[in-house]
């Protein structure tokens, strides 16, 4: 029988924290983490939108054990300052999910990175990093990347990582989806190498109709391209609820393996139940993993060594 949210097992007494939690599948895994019990933190870099969810979740889960956190991933200092905040208690749940997909213009954040590159990887890297002493006192813990079909085309390219020599919205888009699968199976190596004991199963929601391509192709506001993507959406995606189904999957079901990838089983993965799937060759690239972990770590100046 497939998967459904109804199959989540009890949360009760597990702390979790989903980035970018007022939007899209981070919203909808939020909700229903917070339905099975679950204690959850809002990551959110707007404090409006964030209080918004907050009481939306509320209304919809009476009782809900829910709070909202500040936290820009696109800004070190944001992250620092959210993590200092939450590490203090034992952490059972990471899901980096929040992102931004393909600005039409390069855009940077505010250590110079290009935006895509800093908000869906590098934020994600040194937020993990520093909630690794949180996570490492939580219970049975799990970091679930977010990662996407767009990691097939993606290429790490080393030597123009900020794509500041030539910036293509989509491969830019792509590079950090990849990275985020090179992160997630570095990070279940890590863990199993030097005992953290980490399960690191990252997931995609397959194409889902949220506001991402507003968010990003549009830069927050409706265009000739972000309509004509409205209006061909139902032929090719699933719902939000549908594409945080694996995500959920990865956070939660007993079935999960510990490096295992988890993605929509319709065609080429755009949508259906949540299964385990495959990746391209690319993001099991053990050499590229930890080339691209030394970079990250010298990028964002944070280490895992001192977890
Ligand atoms: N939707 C799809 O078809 C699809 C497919 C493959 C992968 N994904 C992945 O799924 C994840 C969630 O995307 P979505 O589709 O739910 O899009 P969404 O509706 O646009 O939600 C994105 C969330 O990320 C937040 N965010 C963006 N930049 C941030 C930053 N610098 N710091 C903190 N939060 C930030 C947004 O906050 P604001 O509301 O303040 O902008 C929003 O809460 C992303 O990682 C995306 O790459 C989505």
């Amino acid at each position: 029988m497939a998967w459904t949210t109804s199959d989540i097992p009890p949360q009760d007494g597990r702390r979790a924290i989903v980035t970018g939690a007022n939007s899209g599948i981070g919203w909808h895994a939020a909700l229903e983490l917070a339905r099975r019990g679950a204690d959850v933190t809002l990551a959110c870099r707007s404090r409006e939108k964030g209080e918004t969810a907050l009481k939306r979740l509320k209304g919809l889960v009476p009782g809900a054990r829910a709070n909202l956190g500040a936290l820009d991933l696109s800004d070190p200092a944001s992250v620092r300052a959210f993590a200092a905040a939450e590490a203090a208690r034992p952490l059972d749940l990471l899901v980096n999910n929040a992102g931004i997909m393909a600005p039409l213009r390069r855009k940077t954040s505010a250590a110079g990175h290009e935006i895509q590159f800093a908000t869906n990887h590098l934020g994600h890297f040194a937020l993990t990093a520093l909630l690794l002493p949180a996570l490492r006192r939580g219970k049975a813990p799990r970091v679930v990347c977010v990662a996407s079909i767009a990691h097939r085309s993606g290429r790490l390219d080393f030597a123009d990582l900020m794509g500041e020599r030539r910036y293509v919205p989509w491969k830019a888009y792509a590079q950090s989806k990849l990275a985020n699968l090179l992160f997630a199976f570095e990070l279940q190596r890590r863990s199993d190498a030097a005992g953290w004991g980490l399960l690191s199963a990252p997931a995609h929601p397959g194409v889902a109709r949220t506001r991402i391509v507003v968010n990003g192709l549009g830069g927050g506001t409706p265009n000739v391209w972000t309509r004509l993507a409205d209006l061909f959406a139902p032929l090719y995606s699933q719902s939000e609820e549908a594409g945080a189904e694996p995500i959920l999957f990865a956070a939660t079901s007993p079935d999960v393996v510990p490096g295992g990838y988890y993605g929509p089983d319709g065609w080429r993965e755009m949508r259906g139940r949540p299964v385990r799937v495959d990746c391209r060759p690319q993001a099991k690239d053990e050499a590229a993993a930890r080339r691209l972990w030394e970079v990250s770590e010298a990028l964002t100046g944070v280490s895992f060594s001192a977890a």
